[in-house]
């Protein structure tokens, strides 16, 4: 069977599109840690299985598979999704990545762990961390009177010394702490003496229960001005000579469980004195210690790093307050002394996780009422409200985990990770209810009870210069950079000066100082690397790739972006590699959701290129015409439609730019020289592609029709295939 043959695209698109919801149910491997733009691990189990099993895809997708002959590489692992799925059913596996941070997560995905001592060891770690800062993380409860409660988070608000009296000024964008969804009443903090009053309606505000001063919610702080409130100057911030931002601690929510039952909704309070005194304990602590983990490194320039620059931030440990730096460096203390060295490298892992939640860059969610991590959106934005997680994580009486971003939380989500890797399974809607299926034979690893062995070899370097025997592979399956769309290494920089600290310099790529590399294949401005350099370096990697590959096998790879020009380079790419196109297919890989997409316009849909050297193409998909595409388009949109899905204009952009991309190849695939310079070939790419038509009428005229073809669903026995179709072979 084929990829193009049996890919079901309902089937796939329906689970992918559920999975992207709530990720870490479908694929909890995800939580060993984290990484960027994660495609969805059910569509290339999706691809797998359709490339090399033997029957339709919807009779052995919940159904255990051996391809252990099979042997797969993915040039661009990144967190690993491809390369789990293959070693999953059985695969060899060969996977690289520019990044050192991808080579150690991918091994600490697939390496064994003995669960019950890293439990134990875990454990240990809490404890430690409960007598050393414990104290630090609790509160008095001003409601009922109970001492010595958990925080589960600091709030802090940005302060500014006006320029011209000299006094502090709180930047408060707000004055809306909580709303009311997920607690019975909105929580307004008083603009004068900074009290918590609970409104159930935000209409009627009407006065602070402790000095009656009128409440309000729109805050001094906007478009980077505040007006002083002591002496009405206007300032302005950010203010980078000043140095890292100074912070206020103005509120707490914290968790009593005693009077959870009598109690409707979360606990809020403003700190009192000994709050306060509990945080300077904290810093003078964190003052008497001579650090050995905490990085001291400068934040390099960068896209996404400037803009920490332009807060004052320079160093990295500016991104943490005393208490954080005090739990991070005792942290590092306890997991360097664990005696088994495999259980250590599991704990640096989940430090190195730990992080994105325990920094001074976490927002806090006033609908959901939860901490946002730094990685939440794909960059380093800096607002002006910030929260600060327990670091040791509370447990309710059942010992579940209550809040996020604590030790506890890290290491309830890694055991289920490894866990899944023993046992994976997968998930089923059955009658419209979620049914978990065990795939019993199947398991993620490299041995498992001393039977077959896989070969996994994972490398840090760039596939530019990756060597794979020719004519070796049985298939690449892949997820690119999508051009600029994220920043992998200014990112990850972020975890990986304090991994390397705490695992020393000896691990794959962590000689290096930064994961940065001028070969990393994004555009980044500040590196001045641009479409040249992304065209040519993605070509080179896949020339390697089609040579390694057996005679017609495939490289198959997601990928979307909002401007033709990103497509202009995967085209030219596949034609110097020698490949075809053989099928271009939609499948939602993203969320909607999400944050670092929601109102950006972006497609939650990826294009799967499925190429090969050889093979044959359907020949609906040769389109000649406009409206033969988007007749082909409408067609596909049905199908999306079928798995649940409600397409919209940025997914529709998407489709198109796929299926011009894979006829611009096809025009071009016998008379390409791919030994022009590369601004000339993807001149000649541009113009194969604009001769197809107005891709902006195309896309138009697709997403004016979208209401009225939105009516149109597949019929679900419909095949989504080429088997009934006339096929071409090339
Ligand atoms: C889209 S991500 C892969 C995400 C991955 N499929 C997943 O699901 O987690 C692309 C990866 O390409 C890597 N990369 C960029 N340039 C590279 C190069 N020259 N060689 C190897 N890897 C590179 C980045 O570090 C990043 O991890």
């Amino acid at each position: 069977m084929t990829i193009e043959r049996n890919f079901d695209l309902p089937l796939v698109a329906s689970l992918a599109l559920k999975e992207k919801q709530i990720q870490q149910n479908y694929r909890p491997i995800i939580a060993v840690h984290k990484w960027f733009a994660r495609r969805p691990g059910t569509l290339f189990r999706g691809l797998v299985l359709s490339e090399f099993g033997n029957k339709p895809l919807s009779e052995i997708f919940f159904t255990s598979n051996d391809f252990r002959n099979k042997t797969v590489a993915d040039p661009f692992m990144g967190g690993g999704t491809p390369l789990i799925e293959a070693n999953r059913v059985g695969c060899n596996v060969l996977g690289f990545d520019i990044n050192p941070m991808s080579a150690w997560i991918v091994r600490e995905e697939i390496e064994h762990l003995d669960l019950g001592a890293y439990e134990e060891a875990s454990r240990s770690l809490i404890r430690c961390l409960d007598n050393e800062i414990g104290s630090f993380y609790r509160t008095d409860c001003p409601l009922y009177g109970d001492t010595g409660v958990p925080v589960k988070y600091f709030l802090w608000v940005k302060v500014l010394r006006c320029n011209r009296c000299d006094k502090d000024i709180d930047l408060f964008p707000g004055y809306l702490l909580a709303q009311n969804r997920r607690h019975p009443n909105n929580v307004v903090i008083c603009s004068q003496c900074g009290d918590l009053n609970e409104r159930e309606s935000l209409h009627s505000l009407g006065k602070c229960k402790s000095c009656s001063c009128p409440l309000r919610l729109e805050g001094p702080a906007k478009r980077n001005r505040c007006t002083c409130p002591h002496c009405g100057y206007v300032n302005t911030y950010p203010s980078p000579s000043d140095g890292p931002p100074r912070h206020r601690l103005f509120a707490m929510e914290y968790y009593n469980i005693r009077r959870k039952s009598e109690h409707a909704g979360r606990f809020f309070k403003k700190p009192d004195q000994r709050d306060l005194a509990r945080f300077a304990a904290a810093g003078k602590r964190w003052g008497e210690l001579e650090p050995s983990f905490v990085p001291d490194q400068e934040i390099p320039p960068g896209d996404e790093t400037d803009r920490l620059h332009r807060w004052g931030y320079t160093r990295y440990r500016d991104l943490f307050n005393d208490r954080q730096l005090l739990g991070l460096e005792l942290s590092c203390r306890h997991i360097k002394s664990t005696a088994n060295e495999r259980v250590q490298r599991a704990l640096a892992t989940n430090l190195s996780d730990l992080l994105r939640y325990q920094n001074m860059l976490c927002r806090y969610d006033a609908m959901a009422l939860k901490s946002l991590d730094i990685f939440s959106v794909h960059g380093f934005p800096v607002g002006l409200i910030q929260c600060e997680s327990n670091m040791i994580g509370i447990a309710n009486g059942s010992g579940v985990p209550v809040g996020s971003g604590g030790w506890i939380n890290i290491i309830e989500k890694y055991i289920r990770a490894k866990k899944y890797c023993d046992m994976p399974f997968e998930t089923q809607q059955k009658n419209g209810r979620k049914v978990i299926i065990p795939i019993r034979s199947e398991w993620i690893g490299e041995q498992k009870n001393g039977g077959h062995q896989r070969k996994v070899e994972i490398k840090c370097i760039s596939s530019t210069v990756a060597e794979i025997p020719e004519q070796s592979l049985d298939a690449v399956f892949t997820d690119p950079p999508y051009f600029g769309n994220v920043q992998y290494a200014e990112l990850m920089d972020f975890c990986y000066v304090w991994l390397r600290r705490l695992a020393g310099e000896n691990s794959d790529g962590f000689h290096q100082r930064t994961t940065r590399s001028p070969d990393e294949l994004t555009g980044n401005a500040t590196q001045k690397r641009g479409i040249l350099h992304f065209t040519e370096g993605l070509s080179s990697v896949y020339q390697r790739m089609a040579r390694a590959l057996k005679p017609d096998a495939p490289l198959a790879f997601t990928f979307h972006h909002n401007r033709m020009e990103a497509y202009h380079a995967v085209g030219v790419a596949i034609l110097d590699a020698g490949l075809v196109c053989s099928a271009t297919i939609p499948c939602p890989a993203e969320m909607g959701g999400s944050i670092h997409i929601h109102g950006t316009g972006s497609s939650i849909i990826d294009t799967v290129f499925v190429c090969r050297t050889r093979g044959t193409v359907k020949r609906r998909l040769l389109f000649q015409t406009p409206s033969e595409l988007i007749e082909l388009i409408h067609d596909e949109l049905a199908h999306l439609r079928a798995a649940g899905m409600k397409p919209g204009p940025g997914d529709v952009r998407c489709m198109v730019y796929g299926h011009v991309t894979r006829m611009g190849i096809w025009a071009l695939r016998n008379q390409w020289n791919k030994e022009k310079p590369i601004s000339e070939r993807l001149k000649r790419f541009s113009h194969a592609v604009s001769s197809i038509g107005n891709l902006q009428d195309i896309i138009r005229s697709i997403v004016e029709n979208l209401y009225e073809s939105n009516l149109r669903i597949a019929d679900q026995h419909q095949r989504y295939g080429i088997e009934d179709d006339d096929a071409i072979s090339f």
